[in-house]
């Protein structure tokens, strides 16, 4: 017999080489307790989180949670269903209506997450034949939704709008297009010059899909995500979106204008073929979406902690992966897994939480401490927080 599970030997090796050198895994921690949206209890100590998506801090929101369990009280624990036979209440119509009135669109499609809206999107509208044009340094789901459409990849170099251009310019003209993009590329936090690929797209007839999900509730003026910021919303034909980051629940979306988007209830697997969300995420979700219309202040005080936090961590002397804060996204570059992981340690020892990325997740080999910022972070917390990198940063050696 073969062991299929042999394949994973090199990893197996690496984690456990790892671990020899005495450091904890970075990747099986526990939040024993979570206080607030920016502090939990790990290891039995109180710590600050900046590893979160949890952008806006709606996670502990009074109406939030208030309206998640009414739902709970008033319709049950879950649907048992799928959206096309009974897993539609009323509460997953509600959610679409807000992210219609919260993207001022015309259609709206709830998914169980974000990930399976990518998936189920992408695979449906690019079948055999088509061609799904992506930045490299893509998200899982996406590259995962064009494996199975079975589309043609064609990958163009991370944020590079020439390198978009040409390769939408050696493209068969009739064939159809989907091109993929990010408002903010999650490892680095960096934006996508989505004004000048936009039109470079539409200019070569390709159809535009854009994944806001690090930059919904806070790029933007509304927080509709960079698509709004840079002014093409109106360009693009799909915006897919989370829960699971600035709405603080979980479930995905997609919304459009495209006068033929219902169809795809019909047909997309991913939408059909699984269980709707419970409706108490329905209804924490709805509540968090249409506060985020109205969260101009939380918008304003989370860029004051990123840029103090990039500028921050810039005086220290780390390497980040951005010139300037872009999002709520800080990534620390460190040179190895082995310093990484180091002060990754260290810094929870400290009591501060930040993501270790690594390959194969990160771009160009890299390892990462990826700080993500929160609304509801003080001032007084980023002070700490840079505290906290100070002496974590001197005692491995990695400033
Ligand atoms: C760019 C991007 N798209 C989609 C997803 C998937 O979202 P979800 O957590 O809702 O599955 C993520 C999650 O990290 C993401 O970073």
């Amino acid at each position: 017999m073969t062991d299929l599970l042999s394949k994973f030997d090199p990893l197996i090796h690496e984690r456990e080489t790892l671990l020899a050198t005495g450091v904890k895994d970075p990747f099986s921690l526990v939040m024993e307790e979570v206080l607030s949206p920016t502090v939990a209890i790990c290891n039995g100590k109180e710590t600050i989180l900046l590893g979160t998506y949890n952008y806006m801090g709606m996670t502990f929101d009074d109406d939030v949670r208030e309206a998640g369990i009414q739902a709970l009280r008033e319709f049950g624990s879950g649907t048992t269903g799928s959206r096309v036979l009974n897993g539609t209440y009323a509460g997953h119509r509600d959610c679409e209506e807000a992210l219609k009135e919260f993207y001022d669109m015309d259609h709206a499609m709830v998914f169980s997450t974000g990930y399976q809206a990518n998936l189920g999107i992408i695979s449906t509208l690019a079948g055999k034949g088509d061609y799904v044009i992506l930045d490299i340094d893509s998200h899982a789901s996406i590259y995962d939704g064009c494996a199975m459409g079975n589309a043609e990849i064609v990958a163009f170099r991370h944020n590079d709008v020439e390198a978009l251009e040409k390769r939408l310019k050696r493209l068969p003209a009739d064939a159809g297009k989907l091109v993929v993009l990010e408002g903010v590329y999650s490892m680095l936090g960096d934006v996508a010059p989505l004004k000048e690929m936009v039109r470079i797209c539409k200019e070569n007839g390709a159809m535009v899909l854009v994944d806001e999900a690090h930059s919904m509730g806070f790029i933007g003026e509304n927080g509709r995500g960079v698509c709004e910021a840079q002014d093409v919303i109106d360009d693009v034909d799909f915006i897919i979106g989370t829960f699971s980051k600035s709405v603080g629940t979980v479930g995905g979306f997609c919304v459009s204008n495209h006068p033929k988007f219902e169809i795809l209830r019909l047909v997309c697997r991913p939408y059909v073929f699984t269980a709707s969300l419970p409706p108490s995420v329905m209804a924490t979700a709805s509540t968090s979406i249409r506060k985020l219309m109205h969260s101009g202040n939380k918008r304003a005080h989370l860029w004051e902690n990123s840029k103090k936090l990039h500028q921050g961590l810039r005086d220290l002397g780390f390497t980040l992966g951005t010139p300037e804060a872009q999002s709520a996204i800080i990534a620390v570059i460190m040179p190895d897994l082995e310093k990484g992981a180091m002060m990754w340690q260290a810094l929870l020892a400290e009591g501060l939480y930040v993501n270790l990325a690594r390959p194969p997740a990160t771009p160009a080999n890299m390892t990462l401490l990826r700080c993500s910022l929160c609304a509801e972070h003080t001032s007084e917390q980023v002070d700490q927080i840079l505290g906290m990198f100070e002496a974590a940063g001197k005692a491995v050696g990695a400033i």
